[in-house]
């Protein structure tokens, strides 16, 4: 597979929860219909707000649970339904790293402990070489004095050094991809730079691709190098980083980033209503019609494609060109 080959493909995903509406079962749709592709050693940034569907989609790519529709291509596999031993080879090429750093490490275990488990799960080297391979990982995400970082427990450590001990664990199995969720959101605004700053070095060093699931545009505008902003389980706009932070096109995109601190996006757009996005299976329309400031008939009645308004940059809205 070459480098400019599609790593991570994604045809039209669609993940539906069951839920209980008046003792009728009914459903909702919080990924409707979602395609993407991501480069070996790019990194995609999932853009949108709480409830539209990020994690949902983090987790249908890790296998962490099942699509109802669509395909999941990653490498040559398709693993949109692998079951069992499939599932665990491709927890080689893919994981994941959680925004609670301090939830997903056990506090009885100690660093060197939660290094090994993936080490002989895998068998990825020989018991004698166990050990160098998780100085060698602690070494990489910066936690020195390797020895010593070694024998300490979670709680020992600090938030940014349990999520760069996740990242080490991560990298444990020489993954090719990782689904990022969050990963800085629950840390210190002083140690997230350096976590972004490592995830940065790391998709350098080995080439990795990234889904990084955030709600903060800026650390995605640094980050990520295409922008890809979700709302109602829906794409409405996806550009490179930069494109899409100077020339957004979307009413929601403008409305996020001029949300954003220190945003110069002029003529923020008016918040017309807070109401979530309605995720319920049978809707009409555009899922933003709702809010949007420019919203039409046509828009509560069809769902508007995604298109290609320049090379590289989608965008799903009925007013493209005249809001352009
Ligand atoms: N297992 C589940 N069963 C039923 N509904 C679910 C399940 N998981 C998620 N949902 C619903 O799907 C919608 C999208 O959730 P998701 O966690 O993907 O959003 P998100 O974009 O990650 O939000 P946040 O920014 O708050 O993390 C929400 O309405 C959520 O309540
Ligand atoms: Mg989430």
């Amino acid at each position: 597979m070459s480098d400019s080959e599609a790593l991570v493909k994604v045809d039209n995903l669609v993940v539906r929860f069951p839920i209980n509406d008046n003792r009728h079962r009914a459903y909702i749709r919080p990924v409707d219909q979602v395609s993407f592709e991501i480069k070996a050693g790019e990194v995609l940034a999932l853009v949108g707000e709480s409830g539209s569907g990020k994690s949902t989609i983090g987790k249908a790519l890790l296998r962490i649970l099942e699509p109802s529709e669509g395909t999941i291509v990653v490498g040559d596999k398709d693993i949109t339904h692998i079951r069992r031993r499939e599932l665990v080879e491709y927890r080689k090429l893919a994981q994941m790293i959680f925004q609670d750093p301090f939830g997903s490490l056990n506090p009885v275990k100690t660093i060197e402990q939660h290094l090994a488990f993936p080490i002989r799960k895998h068998r990825l080297v020989s018991s004698d070489s166990t050990s160098k391979l998780i100085n060698e990982l602690l070494e990489r995400v910066g936690l020195t004095p390797v020895e010593e970082t070694r024998l300490k427990f979670p709680h020992e450590l600090s938030g940014g050094q349990r999520q760069r001990v996740a990242i080490a664990r991560a990298l444990a199995v020489n993954p090719k991809f990782l689904v990022a969720d969050e990963p800085i959101s629950m840390l210190d605004v002083s140690i997230r730079a350096g976590i972004l700053r490592l995830m940065t070095q790391l998709r350098e060093d080995f080439n990795l691709a990234f889904l990084y699931i955030t709600h903060d545009l800026a650390s995605a505008r640094y980050f990520g190098n295409r922008i890809m902003v979700l709302y109602g389980g829906r794409i409405m706009e996806t550009a490179t980083s930069s494109d899409l932070i100077r020339k957004p096109l979307h009413p929601y995109t403008r409305l996020l980033l001029a949300a954003t601190p220190g945003s110069s996006v002029k003529g923020a757009l008016p918040e017309t209503s807070n109401k979530p996005p309605n995720l319920m299976e049978g809707r009409t329309g555009c899922p933003f019609a709702d809010r949007c400031p420019h919203v039409a008939s046509v828009c509560r009645e069809q769902v508007p494609e995604l298109l290609e308004f320049s090379p590289g940059h989608m965008v799903a809205c009925h007013f493209t060109n005249q809001l352009a």
